[in-house]
């Protein structure tokens, strides 16, 4: 994935990674995963804003993900990041449950690609 244009990925050996993608001066966040022993102490949200300012460099304006609406660990940190609800897709999972689209604003970095 990471061979895609306009992919990136950071990642802490053995902890955890985030995949993101920026197309079209918006960004997405592809994966988030922290592994179980590496939880709650912070890497996941050191991770996400990694992402968010990797987007802001590669001069997107704003960052979406899709979360599972019952996922309260990740709708937690993206929440408490400042992203909000923008949209809902119905019965997304296989499980049958649905994925929430969440948005945040990015503020371009100085001298950021256009
Ligand atoms: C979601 C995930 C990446 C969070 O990683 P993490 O390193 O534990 O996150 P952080 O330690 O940075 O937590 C930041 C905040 O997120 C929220 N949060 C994290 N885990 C939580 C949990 N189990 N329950 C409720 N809130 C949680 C809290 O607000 C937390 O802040 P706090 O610790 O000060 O209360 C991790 O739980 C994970 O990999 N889950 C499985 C994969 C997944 O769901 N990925 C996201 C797909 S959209």
């Amino acid at each position: 994935m990471l061979e895609l244009p306009g992919t990136y990925g950071i990642w802490s050996p053995g902890e955890g990674f985030v995949l993101a993608r920026v197309a079209g001066g918006e960004a997405e966040i592809l994966t988030l995963a922290v592994c179980p022993a590496a939880r709650r102490r912070g890497l996941g949200g050191a991770l996400m804003a990694a992402a968010l300012a990797g987007a802001a460099l590669r001069g997107a304006a704003a960052m979406f993900l899709e979360v599972a609406a019952g996922n309260a660990a990740a709708l937690g940190l993206y929440l408490g990041l400042g992203f909000a609800e923008v949209g809902r897709r119905r019965r997304y999972y296989p499980d049958g449950s649905d994925a929430l689209v969440l948005r945040r604003g990015l503020d371009p970095a100085p001298g950021a690609a256009s």
